[in-house]
């Protein structure tokens, strides 16, 4: 896979293959991406929680709310479920930068999944109350952003914009997941 292709092919993954779980090491290569990527003043100032055992994940999946816009779906059924989970984390008293530092080590543990066959799903809805206590959050941190993560188990393709506008992404009655992106030319407001 090319660049163009990875980027293409990073679609986020909400059904995966649960009888293939992903290992402590499979995440630790994940965080490894994440660990040398782009931040402000290199301050490095991100954390990760990782889960990988299945009683964990099961503790954990209850916690996490899935793909508001397909009204009829709950989420992963069992059997389809992540088989692992890497939480980011940031200080409580961080300068507002760390969340770009955050979106950014979140895409490049999605890039770094996808070039494996695995895929992920970024939440940033799951039970703020809940997680922290499950996943052992230091008091002067907060979880920025969870990533549920495992061998990918649908099928997910880039699509054009509808005609009405809508930003939603659909599945067919095939369960493909169709993911509508808007053109390059409705992007760029100048090239100068
Ligand atoms: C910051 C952020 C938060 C997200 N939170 C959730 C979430 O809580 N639950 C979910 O199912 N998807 C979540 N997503 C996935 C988005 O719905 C998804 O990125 C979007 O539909 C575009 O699809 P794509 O990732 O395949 O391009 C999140 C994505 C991002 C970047």
């Amino acid at each position: 896979m090319n660049f163009e292709e990875l980027v293409h092919a990073a679609r986020t993954c909400r059904r995966f293959e649960q009888s293939r779980p992903l290992s402590a090491a499979d995440l630790e290569w994940l965080t490894d991406c994440a660990r040398v990527s782009p931040c402000g003043r290199n301050a490095q100032e991100l954390r990760f929680v990782l889960v990988h055992s299945p009683e964990a994940c099961a503790e954990l999946f209850p916690q996490t709310k899935w793909a508001g816009a397909l009204k009829d779906w709950n989420g992963p059924a069992e059997g389809e479920r992540p088989t692992g989970y890497i939480a980011i984390l940031m200080p409580k008293t961080a300068n507002a930068i760390v969340h770009f530092d955050v979106g950014i080590a979140a895409q490049s543990i999605q890039l770094a999944a996808t070039s494996k066959g695995w895929g992920c799903c970024i939440h940033a809805s799951f039970n703020r109350a809940r997680c922290p206590e499950i996943l052992r959050v230091p008091e002067d941190m907060d979880i920025a952003l969870l990533l549920a993560l495992g061998v990918a188990g649908e099928e997910r393709r880039l699509a054009s914009m509808p005609a009405d506008g809508s930003f939603n992404y659909w599945r067919d009655d095939a369960g493909v997941h169709y993911v509508p992106k808007r053109a390059l030319e409705d992007l760029i407001l100048e090239t100068l």
